[in-house]
């Protein structure tokens, strides 16, 4: 009797050096996926092939033709993370044309032209799943953060767009939105980041697994039947605003 071989999930994750794209690869290497991460940084990239048994593509998505490269180095892929941060806390008058030039091509082009890529060839083989990670600062004025939550919600706005067009073919795309996290980048924030977090309703920041697993989750055919939606991962905070 032959067996049938099982399908292992390919997962593309950007910012899968560091924090919770870090923590994202780590969980889908432990449930057996097959994991390609990408960021900048070559040691760090190299670390996390290591410990995922996964592929590490060099790639600064503040450049057009590395997305394009990134897209056909990772092939075919089930899962596509769209994970990649990049933010500079400024007032609107001191935010430099190259900041926010960094901040849109980084959080808002590169996944973009990344699901341009990647979107239909899981559309022809009839499934696939995308997740984007935004921020509760999307949703929420903050002074300080102008162009980085409106980079973000352009994120979020494709988000629901892709929704449309690639639903019919059997994609999903879905995004978290959120709160403050223990991650690389907030580190140096020190207390303050338990400040911030103190005031939502579960008065504490989340831990890169704990949003693994949203996104996990949302990526997953537990949540089969949810597209274009924007999860808070917040602790409570936005709904309590
Ligand atoms: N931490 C929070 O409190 C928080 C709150 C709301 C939303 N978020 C969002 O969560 C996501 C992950 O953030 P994190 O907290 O895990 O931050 P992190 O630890 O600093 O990780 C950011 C990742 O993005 C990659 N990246 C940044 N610029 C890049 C570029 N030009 N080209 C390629 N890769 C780039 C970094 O890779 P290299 O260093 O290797 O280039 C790194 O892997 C981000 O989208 C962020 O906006 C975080």
């Amino acid at each position: 009797m032959s067996v049938e071989p099982m399908n292992v999930l390919t997962v593309l994750i950007t910012g899968g050096t560091s924090g919770i794209g870090r923590a994202t690869a780590q969980l889908y290497a432990r449930r057996g996926a097959q994991v390609v991460v990408t960021g900048r940084d070559e040691a760090r990239g190299q670390e996390v092939a290591a410990e995922t048994g996964g592929r590490f593509i060099r790639a600064d998505l503040a450049s057009s033709q590395d997305v394009r490269r990134l897209a056909a180095e990772a092939g075919a892929v089930d899962v596509l993370v769209n994970n990649a941060g990049y933010w500079e806390l400024n007032a609107t008058a001191e935010t430099s044309e190259e900041g926010f030039d960094a901040m849109v091509a980084v959080n808002f082009r590169a996944p973009f032209f990344l699901t341009a890529a990647l979107a239909p060839r899981m559309a022809e083989r009839g499934r696939g799943s995308i997740v984007n990670v935004s921020t509760m600062v999307a949703a929420r004025g903050a002074a300080g953060m102008a162009a980085y939550g409106a980079s973000k919600a352009a994120l979020e706005a494709l988000t629901r767009s892709w929704a449309a067009e690639f639903g019919p073919a059997g994609v999903r795309v879905n995004a978290v939105a959120l709160g403050p996290s223990r991650t690389e980048v907030t580190a140096g924030m020190g207390d303050m980041l338990d400040t911030l977090a103190a005031a939502s309703p579960l008065g504490r920041p989340n831990e890169p697994e704990e949003v693994a697993r949203v996104i996990a989750y949302l990526a997953g055919d537990d949540a089969r039947p949810v597209t274009g939606t924007v999860l808070a991962v917040d602790a409570g905070r936005v709904a309590t605003l």
